[in-house]
């Protein structure tokens, strides 16, 4: 380990949670660990047991801690659910004719966060779309331009108070403090998609265990933000009930053997049934429930990217991840439903790792690890992150820029 500051990042996901930390040092991010428990008390990406939740936060940072020298103090989270809502706003903020600094952008992007967003709701993320200087559009750094009139175009996310303030809570039973609270789909996206990708319009979907999380990217910029309330736990259960399996059996039978593409194998596999009792199954019933739920899935994802406007300017398809995106054919599935090129996301190289990390699992973890890293600053610690949007935003435009 070096002097550089080490960041941590916290996936609390519904299947399970996962803790890694890395060095930021000069020639980029060292991974020096990771700890990963099954994940209870959680639905849907929410929390609905504070206790058994708190308990699966102190297992995976445990195991962190045991796996590389790292005390876990404070901690960059992700939040995902149903609850999370985007939308976009506008300010502008005058100039007074010299050269525009970042206090200027601070101001228009105040002016911006200063709409109507209900007491329920809490802001999560303020972020530049592009800038407008004098009327000339499409600026992405006006730092140093000359004009009289800046006006910004910002997504803002929210998500619900009671959601947030619940992950924080367990958090901080858990002896961490929160950092930051940072947008899963976001964070995943940091580690899988590439700069062209970004720029030229790409979904990325996260398949998790509760949820797909959808993010849609051009320009650069994280545009478009949802959830669908389907994940690879949904496939499992159908696969329970359908066959009539206990659940952890149908879970090994579809990671074994399971497809979402029809094949036309002739082969069976054996099941055992919740009696004990070992059954012989045709590989194909399993493809038979997996195929049309999935299909669902990608449908819906369908649907919605066109409603939204989307489907036509993702010039570059879709990049698939989360532990959803390790069923077998899921991508060619995509594919087929979606009509657009798919992929598969890895989280991408980050330096020096002797474990794999090359896990579509791991993508929302080492998304919040690369989030961290490009703070504009080592990790400000402070509890009360609902008064803090202000430094945060700050130092989100601090990192869009360096790049
Ligand atoms: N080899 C595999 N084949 C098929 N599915 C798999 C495989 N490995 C994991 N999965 C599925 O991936 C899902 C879990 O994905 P992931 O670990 O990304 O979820 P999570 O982040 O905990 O959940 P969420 O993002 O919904 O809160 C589970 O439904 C699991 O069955
Ligand atoms: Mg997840």
């Amino acid at each position: 380990m070096g002097n550089g500051p080490i960041v941590i990042g916290l996936d609390v996901g519904t299947t399970k949670i996962c803790a890694v930390a890395g060095e930021v040092g000069s020639e980029g991010i060292q991974v020096l660990g990771m700890g990963t428990s099954e994940s209870r008390g959680l639905r849907k990406g929410i929390v609905v047991d504070i206790e058994a939740a708190v308990e699966s936060i102190r297992e995976a940072v445990q195991r962190l801690e045991e796996s590389s020298s790292v005390q876990a103090g404070a901690v960059y989270v992700g939040i995902a659910g149903g609850h999370i809502k985007s939308f976009e706003s506008y300010g502008t903020a005058p100039v007074k004719g010299r050269d525009i600094t970042s206090e200027d952008i601070q101001r228009a992007l105040e002016a911006a966060k200063a709409v109507y967003v209900p007491l329920d709701r809490e802001v999560l993320h303020v972020i530049p779309k592009e800038y407008i200087v004098d009327g000339q559009e499409g600026i992405t750094n006006p730092i140093g331009m000359s004009g009289v009139r800046l006006e910004v175009k910002v997504q803002i996310v929210t998500g619900s108070v009671s959601a947030v303030q619940n992950l924080m809570k367990c958090c901080e039973r858990a002896g961490l403090k929160v950092i930051d609270i940072v947008l899963e789909p976001l964070a995943s996206s940091l580690a899988t998609l590439t700069e062209q990708e970004k720029q030229e319009g790409v979904v990325m979907v996260d398949m998790g265990g509760g949820t797909t999380d959808i993010a849609f990217y051009r320009k650069g910029v994280l545009s478009y933000t949802s959830v669908i309330a389907i994940g690879g736990n949904h496939v499992t259960n159908d696969l329970a009930i359908g066959l009539r399996l206990p659940l952890q059996e149908a879970e090994r039978l579809k990671k074994t053997y399971g497809s979402a593409l029809p094949s036309s194998r002739d082969e069976k596999v054996e099941a055992v049934l919740g009696s004990g009792e070992r059954v012989s199954l045709p590989v194909d019933c399993l493809t038979e429930i997996i195929n049309p739920r999935c299909e669902e899935l990608f449908e819906l994802i369908k649907a919605e990217l066109i409603n939204t406007g989307i489907y036509e300017e993702a010039l570059y398809g879709a990049v698939i991840t989360g532990g959803g995106s390790l069923l077998n054919g899921i991508d060619k599935l995509a594919e087929a439903v979606l009509g657009m090129p798919v992929r598969l996301g890895k989280p991408r190289d980050v330096a020096l790792f002797t474990g794999n990390l090359s896990d579509p699992r791991y993508s929302t973890g080492i998304g919040l690890l690369l989030y961290g890293s490009e703070s504009e600053s080592p990790p400000i610690e402070y509890t009360d992150a609902f008064a803090n949007i202000f430094k945060r935003m700050k130092r989100w435009v601090a990192g869009w820029f360096r790049k």
